[in-house]
């Protein structure tokens, strides 16, 4: 017996964990410093911590109330009907929800390269068939509306990202109105908002009160650093948002995901200390680091490095982890996560030093 043929689906590549390498290095975790993954360098905001030890205990109930609070929550803080919001696990979760909302088997979708892996994959496990459109290196990864455009042939799904993994790159909420306004009534505009929170640019949740073909993705994984808990969200236009009854998992995010995003959400002072402090180290990397950088909206920054898989496989012996972008197809960089006001100097100083071997 075999599966059924998935030749086209290519396994995702994480960025390594702290375990792994410590083990691998015969190192103490806590000495190691790891920028690979875009995580919260603060860890979980400490008041969903709480709520997490407090749910512990009602584990063995479904989250049923715990469920709805949340999206009421979110509704609320966007300002939707609460039908508007589609929770998921992780905003992963939220992006098959779409594709299984929107693809007939052979239907193309269109997603950036180098862009995040994940868009792809979901679309061909929903029997999508994948086309890019190209950032290019040479005009700074920027992402004006005809590079979409150009490459569009009537796809049933855009993924666009803004603040864009790993670029850092921004698209202007004009260009993505415009791409939704020069594409077919019936092609849905994803806006991954991935990385929102550390951007001060307007959220594409505003076109969602005249247009019901963009849908908009955020995630508790960055800024809120509940990464582990698989907790992610959409924002969809009111005409079709009764569609998420139909195609998602029950109870899709767990209880005490659903009790840590409601304590996070209330936790301003975990949200500023994290902005401030990303807005700080992307600075301080591009400052500082010997290599080509880019202007990132996010909380990460690319860098220009030469043979990427060397410095970073130099850089983790070093005890610093950090993201080769091969897999990206960028064979010649990496990308630093942001970290904190002593981790992110240690990183750059590493990687400066490896880079200068
Ligand atoms: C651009 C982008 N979109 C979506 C995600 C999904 O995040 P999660 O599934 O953890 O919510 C990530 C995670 O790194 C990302 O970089």
């Amino acid at each position: 017996m075999e599966p059924r043929d998935l030749s086209d689906h290519v396994p995702y590549r994480a960025g390594r964990g702290i375990e792994e390498v410590a083990r691998e290095l015969g190192l103490d975790p806590e000495e190691l410093v790891k920028l690979s993954s875009n995580e919260n360098p603060f860890g979980p905001s400490p008041l969903a911590v709480e709520a997490i030890e407090s749910t512990a205990g009602t584990v063995h109930t479904y989250p049923k109330a715990a469920h709805a609070d949340l999206a009421d929550a979110l509704a609320s803080e966007w300002s939707l009907d609460t039908e508007q919001v589609w929770l998921g696990p992780g905003g992963d979760g939220v992006l098959d929800y779409l594709a299984r909302a929107f693809l007939d088997p052979g239907d193309s979708v269109l997603v950036p390269d180098p862009g995040f892996a994940y868009y792809s994959m979901s679309a061909r496990y929903h029997d999508g068939v994948v086309k890019q459109y190209q950032l290019s290196k040479d005009d700074g990864f920027e992402q004006p509306s005809e590079m979409v455009l150009d490459a569009y042939e009537d796809q049933r799904l855009i993924y666009l990202t803004t603040p864009h993994n790993p670029t850092g790159s921004e698209m202007r909420l004009e260009d993505i109105e415009r791409v939704a306004h020069e594409t077919s009534e019936e092609t849905l505009v994803v806006v991954d908002e991935a990385y929102g929170e550390f951007t001060d640019s307007p959220s594409a949740r505003q076109l969602l009160d005249e247009r019901d073909d963009v849908a908009v993705l955020r995630t508790f994984s960055k800024v809120y650093g509940l990464a582990g808990l698989r907790l992610g969200y959409g924002l969809v236009p009111n005409s079709w948002a009764d569609a998420y009854d139909r195609v998602n998992t029950p109870f899709s995010v767990n209880l005490l995901a659903c009790h840590a995003g409601l304590a996070a959400l209330e936790d301003r002072e975990h949200v500023e200390k994290t902005v401030s402090t990303v807005t700080w180290a992307r600075e301080y990397i591009r400052d500082e680091l010997d290599a080509r950088t880019w202007e990132s909206g996010g909380n990460f920054v690319l860098a220009e490095v030469g043979n990427a898989e060397q410095v970073a496989a130099d850089a983790q012996r070093e005890g610093v982890i950090i993201r080769d972008c091969s897999s990206f197809g960028l064979p010649e960089c990496i990308r630093i996560s942001c970290g904190t006001r002593q981790t992110t100097p240690r990183a750059v100083e590493t990687v400066n030093e490896v880079m200068s071997e």
